[in-house]
């Protein structure tokens, strides 16, 4: 049952119960209330009778105070009328026609109580003498059709009530339940269709107003709610996926440790074996002819010992520098220099390999003077190696140039120092690779006698000085042909001066990169 229903129900049975227990009370009443008038006027009637019938009683006029009763027939609900003697004899009576009862012969056969009858029993006196009695019993005919009137126009009244309670309710318990019902749509919807963006409406200011405020609070809450689970959702997606791929990443890295590792203890003892294997052969082969052999023939065999020892020197060195970068902090000397400065001393240390191969060395330069903060001995060994690359690589007669540059941009000053040589260049595609560890380019790797392991070395010092290295070729203006290779880097020229700790940690760096 809808609470409308209930509503209705309950109301028109609260107005009918009120108005049949209003309808009882009053008619009780009334019926109380007519019986004792009746009662009264019963009472009168007898004591009138009485009164009018006195002389007639005295003188024995019998035939006077029987006419004196007929007069009764005009009132239908008087049944008996009965007058008595002083002796309390019956003298006259009257009786309506149809009545069941008789008038009793003698005063003390009379009854005060008859059954759906009024009595009324009254003295004849005579100068206040007691001369005779009066007995009159009406029956309750008049009572009973009022009391029908009554319960009849009771039907009507209730008839009535119940009809306007009926449409007052439709009118009124809209505003109880209308709110209510539109509160349970409401919740109805919400619930089947998950939509939170529904809001009940009320217009009252009553208890259903505050509990249809009291349910879009919660709803609003729960929306609220809604969206920050949302969001921690997402969050925690993002999370996820961040930490996948930092998870992928780190695997990947340790791959990629784990491969280059493997890559370099095989360069190692690929780049070892060649200088090894001589110095075991020529040993053996001065052993072998030490009598027998021309002395010039045991002098080359000293060569080329000392040789492959040089060339093992050398990668242990470099290996040595590499493997100290990885302990990932080095102590860097940083001083005040002038960058041109520190080009010649590279140029000096590499002055006999320039004659050896009849190359002349430029320093090209826009400033005498490049104030820079370095560790000098680190950019001369940077330098040393640039130059000792473009020496191995350029035919004899050609020219290498160091060319040394300042750029301003805002407040950054930066030093670019290029080496450009006249030599084989490098292969496009391979002009980052080559500062892997270990790795030539295709277009050396012919036994120009490196370690593959001094421009990794190169980038770490650069790295270290906030810096950046690069290669590329020169281009021929007209027929865009490689005329050689140029390896430049760059770096601030301000640095906090003194000795720094700084990190060098690359496992690429000491590994390289795995294939
Ligand atoms: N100026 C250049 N012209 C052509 N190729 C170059 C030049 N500089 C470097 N390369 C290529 O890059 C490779 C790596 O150079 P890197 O200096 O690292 O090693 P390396 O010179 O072979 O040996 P190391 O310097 O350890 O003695 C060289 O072997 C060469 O193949
Ligand atoms: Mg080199």
């Amino acid at each position: 049952m809808s609470i409308r229903q209930k509503l209705t129900f309950m109301m028109i049975g609260l107005s009918v119960t009120a108005v049949i227990l209003t309808i009882i009370s009053i008619g009780a009443y009334l019926i109380y209330d007519i019986r004792a008038s009746k009662a009264q006027e019963l009472s009168v009637t007898a004591a009138i009778t009485g009164d009018r019938n006195s002389a007639a009683v005295m003188f024995l006029d019998n035939e006077r105070v029987q006419r004196n009763l007929d007069i009764f027939r005009l009132n239908p609900s008087v049944m008996l009328s009965c007058i008595y003697n002083e002796q309390g004899i019956l003298f006259a009576a009257y009786q309506a026609d149809g009545s069941a009862i008789n008038c009793p012969q003698t005063t003390g056969e009379i009854k005060k109580d008859l059954p759906d009858m009024l009595v009324a029993l009254q003295d004849i006196r005579q100068n206040a003498q007691n001369i005779g009695k009066v007995y009159i019993a009406a029956d309750t005919r008049e009572i009973d059709a009022y009391i029908s009137r009554i319960l009849m126009i009771s039907g009507v009244i209730m008839l009535f009530v119940c009809a306007m309670v009926w449409l007052l309710t439709l009118y009124l318990q809209r505003t109880i339940s209308g709110p209510i019902l539109e509160l349970a749509a409401a919740a109805k919807s919400i619930t089947e269709n998950h939509d939170y963006s529904i809001e009940a409406k009320s217009a009252y200011k009553d208890e259903t107003g505050v509990l249809a405020q009291a349910f879009n609070n919660m709803i609003a809450a729960v929306r609220e709610r809604d969206k920050q689970l949302q969001k921690v959702n997402e969050t925690l997606e993002q999370k996820v996926a961040m930490r996948t791929r930092q998870l992928e990443e780190s695997k990947r890295k340790a791959e990629t440790a784990s491969e280059a590792k493997s890559e370099f203890l095989r360069n190692m003892s690929h780049e070892f074996r060649p200088p090894l294997h001589a110095m075991v052969s020529f040993s053996s082969y001065g052993i072998k002819e030490y009598e027998t052999a021309e002395r010039s023939q045991l002098k080359q065999y000293f060569e080329m010992m000392g040789r492959g020892a040089q060339r093992l020197a050398r990668l242990v060195d470099s290996v040595l520098d590499l493997a100290k970068m990885e302990e990932g902090e080095q102590i860097f000397c940083m001083q005040r220099a002038n960058m041109v400065e520190v080009a010649k001393r590279a140029a000096e240390t590499v002055e006999s390999l320039l004659k050896e191969k009849n190359l002349t060395l430029k320093i090209d330069t826009q400033e005498a003077h490049i104030d820079v903060v370095c560790d000098q001995d680190k950019i001369v060994q940077v330098l040393t190696n640039l130059i000792g690359n473009a020496i191995k690589f350029t035919p004899a007669g050609k020219s290498i140039t160091i060319k040394t540059s300042v750029s301003q941009q805002d407040h950054d000053r930066k030093v670019t120092v290029a080496v450009i040589d006249e030599g084989v260049g490098i292969p496009d595609e391979e002009v980052e690779l080559i500062f892997e560890s270990f790795r030539q380019s295709s277009r050396t790797n012919t036994g120009a006698g490196g370690t593959g392991l001094g421009l990794a070395i190169c980038r770490n010092i650069i790295d270290a000085h906030n810096g950046k290295i690069w290669a590329q070729n020169n281009k021929d203006a007209d027929s865009k042909e490689q005329t050689g290779a140029r390896v430049s880097f760059t770096m601030p020229c301000v640095l906090a001066e003194g000795n720094r700790v700084i990190s060098t940690k690359s496992t690429e760096a000491v590994y390289g990169k795995a294939a």
